[in-house]
């Protein structure tokens, strides 16, 4: 049967390509996370949280198992700040749900789930 067997191939060629383009797209809550984490974080922590050596490295300590990877210390510090190391309290200029939204994409950055660069939407 030529169609049934043309309409398979198809199958195998599509769905593999829809997955493809799935990949790295992310919520609407993560890119808001990358816009405010490019506004509020990007200059000390590098932009695309990939590092700068005078400030923590938030792909390592927000990776699993890190200091940061559970989100509460992570809103702590990110609230309070450590005035005394350099690291600014944001609890007057950003909003719990901005934390939480930064906090979504640094740690899937840090994951490996986000790849570097303008993440794309995916209900856009
Ligand atoms: C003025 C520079 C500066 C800005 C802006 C800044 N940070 Fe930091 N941040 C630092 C420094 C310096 C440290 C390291 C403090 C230390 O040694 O404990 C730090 C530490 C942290 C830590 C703790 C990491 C760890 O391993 O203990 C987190 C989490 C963090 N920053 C998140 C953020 C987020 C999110 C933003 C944006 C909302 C931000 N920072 C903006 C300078 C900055």
């Amino acid at each position: 049967m030529p169609f049934a067997r043309a309409l398979l191939t198809l199958g195998l060629v599509l769905v593999p390509l829809s997955a493809a383009a799935g990949q790295g797209a992310v919520s609407a809550q993560v890119y808001e996370g990358w816009r405010q984490y490019s506004v509020h974080c990007a200059r000390c922590h590098g932009q695309d949280v990939l590092g700068n050596p005078v400030t923590a490295n938030l792909l390592e300590t927000a990776a699993p198992g890190g200091a940061v990877a559970e989100e509460e210390p992570f809103t702590t510090v990110v609230l309070e700040g450590r005035p005394d190391r350099g690291m600014p309290g944001f609890k007057d200029q950003m909003t719990p749900e901005q934390v939480a939204a930064v906090y979504a994409y640094v740690r899937g950055r840090a994951a490996g789930e986000i790849p570097a660069g303008r993440p794309r939407r995916e209900d856009a």
